[in-house]
């Protein structure tokens, strides 16, 4: 098979990894790629959020199978387009991906599948939407309905955050995205990821993982797109896991086919775990990142199967074959990330490591020049790592991440504390 993924970051260094080890796949490409992704895989340059150029490079190159990474091509209907051509795509439609691009819609999809949830009200004027506020009191959150890059939530604990957070939303602070606020009920417990992957009407779970959002040690910070992550998660055990797909993941699938609008795809649940109850923090329309380099390193070649079984509308006759093992991912960032950081600085130390099924470095933000590899992200290198338990997973990724030369870079020490303590 000839595959294409789209993306260039960690999440999609670790697809291409996966899928290229599986014996199918003949051609790997990878648009636009990065450092890493290019050691394994053709890379690209196409603008992957134009439709109409990735239908066209698709069908030039006879990709028989494109796997979408991010969010922002699926939004604007790039998967739509592909499908339209006739090419097998895994990741939703445009309808489909509102499931992240709009919270009110989560919402409603929730109301509709009777999915366990946060209280919510929807407002667009600010006047209405404080009046809620002060009614409610703290704490509360308050989200911005739109695409705004991770940066669209607030979780209020004084009331004059709430209130700021609604005349910065309603008043432009993240154009169309913040048209209109949800303000929800604060819920208490452990967050867990739950992924699925969906073919329309059928789900297979293929994962669970906790990411640290909080850019340094013991969750201090600023927030950030994930600090690094580990699977599985502890706290969503199988029978939590088992209530989430009951009473959320399947119901939302069956009223999305019931609305004409079959979700296709990853779908991947952030949820609130307490008294042994899971509920909907929000849902994503494709892998997160980091939570996918754990994901793939346990799933190996099996993933471009499963993913494939996916896109063909053929998930029921699927099972994943799990190992009995832990994996985990240390982010290595640029110092200053995730406000402003230099580029261009050169890291050492990558080509003298062992990588294998139990260690890989999955390249999120690098470029090459001169043999050198350089830095030119926020989140910069995934330093992943495999093991029996998730203490020898853990300690195998630091060794790799100590041998790494970057001084120009920093990473947390304490990734996966909550299931090692
Ligand atoms: P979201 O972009 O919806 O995932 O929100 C970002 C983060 O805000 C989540 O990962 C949670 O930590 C937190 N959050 C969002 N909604 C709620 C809620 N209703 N109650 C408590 N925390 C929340
Ligand atoms: N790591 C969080 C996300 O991908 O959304």
């Amino acid at each position: 098979m000839n595959i294409l993924i789209l993306g260039g970051g960690g999440r999609e260094h670790a697809l291409a990894w996966a899928v290229h080890q599986n014996p199918k796949c003949d051609r790997l490409i990878v648009a636009p790629g990065n450092a890493g992704i290019d050691a394994i895989a053709e890379c690209a340059a196409l603008n992957i959020e134009d439709g109409e150029a990735v239908v066209e490079f698709a069908a030039a190159q006879s990709v028989d199978l494109v796997i979408v990474g991010p969010e922002a091509p699926l939004a604007v209907g790039v998967a739509d387009d592909l499908r339209a051509a006739g090419i097998s795509t895994f990741g939703p439609s445009a309808e489909a991906a509102k499931l992240e691009a709009s919270k009110a819609f989560t919402k409603e999809i929730c109301d509709a599948a009777n999915a366990p949830t946060a209280g919510y009200a929807r407002f667009t004027d600010a006047a209405a939407a404080k009046a809620y506020v002060r009614e409610t009191g703290v704490p509360i959150v308050i989200k911005a309905d739109g695409l705004a890059a991770g940066k669209g939530v607030v979780v209020a604990m004084e009331l004059q955050e709430a209130l700021d957070a609604v005349d910065d939303m309603l008043g432009g602070a993240f154009g169309e995205a913040g048209a209109e606020v949800v303000i929800e009920e604060f819920m208490e417990g452990e967050e867990a990821s739950f992924f699925v992957l969906c073919d329309g009407k059928d789900v297979l779970a293929v994962g669970t993982a906790q990411d640290h959002k909080r850019a340094y040690d013991g969750d201090t910070g600023p927030n950030t797109g994930g600090m690094g992550a580990y699977s599985p998660a502890p706290v969503l055990t199988d029978a939590i896991a088992e209530k989430a797909m009951a009473k959320i993941i399947r119901p939302t699938i069956a009223e999305m086919a019931q609305r004409g609008t079959p979700y296709h795809g990853v779908l991947y649940a952030g949820l609130m775990i307490k008294d042994g109850q899971p509920r909907l923090v929000e849902y994503n329309v494709r892998f997160g990142d980091p939570e996918c380099q754990v994901l793939m390193m346990r799933l190996g070649a099996q993933a471009l199967d499963l993913i494939q079984a996916a896109a063909e509308e053929r998930l029921g006759e699927m099972q994943v074959n799990w190992g009995n093992d832990h994996a985990i991912t240390i982010v290595m960032a640029a110092n200053g990330y995730p406000g402003a950081y230099e580029k261009g600085s050169v890291i050492a130390g990558l080509d003298t490591r062992a990588e294998d099924s139990k260690n890989m470095v999955f390249h999120a933000g690098t470029a090459s020049s001169d043999g050198k590899v350089l830095a030119t992200g926020g989140r910069v290198l995934n330093v992943t790592a495999r093991g029996d338990t998730l203490r020898e997973a853990r300690d195998r990724a630091y060794l790799a991440v100590n041998s790494i030369d970057w001084p120009e870079g920093f990473f947390r020490k304490d990734i996966g504390w909550r299931a090692l303590d």
